[in-house]
């Protein structure tokens, strides 16, 4: 087999982070060194309990680190202009996903045979990539962005360790639930995502716009269930939660609903680039905390005046592919 695709997580589960932390841990093509945890979906506790939760129900915990990370914004919940400064911590457990996963439907108890490392995610981060050779890691970040952030302020020489900084988040026609024009992970923590998108990374936005094109139904949800495995069986009760939970989904005029499962799509790119309909881009965060704090805005001038591209954006997805992904990645895991 080729090389393996050695990849970081950094998550805020959240039932689609805990979809894509179990493709990341069931793809024998990817190496997950290790998951870092951030506040967002819920408080950075919250978080990396689940965390821990998906990591021992995959029986990696001999394997995967978890590290918890940042649990509040750089920046944003200090604005007095803000929504988020009116959103304290207990409160920030009902954003997105009302329940995180804890009352998501067949979730084992947990054993908690693992516990979260000594190290914090930035202190992990910088000490892992450092150590890195240059363009080694692959890092998925699908939470706000602010361990990210404070790694590459605290250590900027882990840039070129970077391969490839693949990113859920952003919009350009749609909107998440909290704000009128920006995407969970850009709102919650703008000046993090500003700052990396400055940061130099080779980076890959996976923003709404792709992942809504790649969207699961519940009858897709059973195909994946009839894998017949105890994973295959928790991603189709995730995917179905998640589908019920969120604001974010759709229902066509048949009207069959259509479930966007943003992180596990992420994830996906990695393995399979194709997966995203691409366009170079320059990329900014709305920073100004008015009503526009958090979108993603694409610089549109053209000619001499086009600016250098920061990054590449998904404008779409390859749905088929994307379902079949999580289909193999599946069925592979069971015969093994
Ligand atoms: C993003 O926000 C979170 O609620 C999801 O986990 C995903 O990372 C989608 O906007
Ligand atoms: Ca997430």
């Amino acid at each position: 087999m080729a090389d393996k695709h050695k990849i970081i997580m950094d998550v805020d589960t959240g039932s689609d982070d805990a979809v894509a932390l179990i493709l990341a841990m069931l793809d024998d093509t990817f190496d997950l060194l290790g998951v870092t945890s951030v506040g967002g979906n819920l408080e950075v506790k919250l978080t990396t309990e689940n965390t821990l939760r998906m990591v021992e129900f995959c029986e990696k915990q001999d394997r995967v680190g978890v590290y918890r990370g940042a649990d509040l914004p750089l920046v944003s919940t200090l604005l007095p202009t803000t929504a988020q400064s009116q959103l304290p911590l207990p409160r920030r457990e009902g954003v997105s996903v009302p329940e995180g996963l804890h009352h998501a439907a067949h979730i084992p108890t947990p054993k908690f045979t693992i516990k979260e490392q000594d190290d914090c995610a930035v202190v992990w981060l910088i000490h892992t990539l450092r150590a890195a050779g240059d363009g080694e890691i692959t890092l998925v970040a699908v939470g706000p962005l602010t361990n990210i952030a404070l790694a590459v302020r605290a250590d900027p020489r882990i840039v070129p360790k970077v391969k490839e900084l693949v990113i859920m988040g952003g919009a350009e026609q749609y909107a998440g639930s909290n704000s009128m024009c920006a995407e969970f992970n850009a709102w919650v923590d703008p000046e993090a995502l500003e700052i990396v998108l400055q940061a130099g990374f080779k980076t890959t936005l996976v923003p709404l716009d792709a992942t809504f094109s790649a969207y699961i139904t519940p009858s897709d949800a059973e195909r994946i269930r009839a894998v017949g495995t105890p994973q295959a069986d928790m991603l189709a009760d995730l995917i179905l939660k998640y589908g019920t939970a969120s604001m974010l989904k759709g229902i066509d005029p048949e009207g069959e609903t259509h479930i966007p499962i943003h992180d596990a799509l992420a994830l996906c790119s990695v393995r399979y680039p194709q997966v995203l309909k691409r366009k170079a881009a320059c990329c900014h965060v709305d920073i100004s905390g008015g009503h526009a704090y958090g979108q993603t805005i694409l610089d549109r001038r053209r000619g001499e005046s086009a600016p250098e591209p920061n990054c590449e954006f998904a404008f779409g997805a390859d749905r088929e592919l994307f379902l079949s992904w999580i289909v193999d990645v599946l069925t592979k895991a069971k015969g093994e």
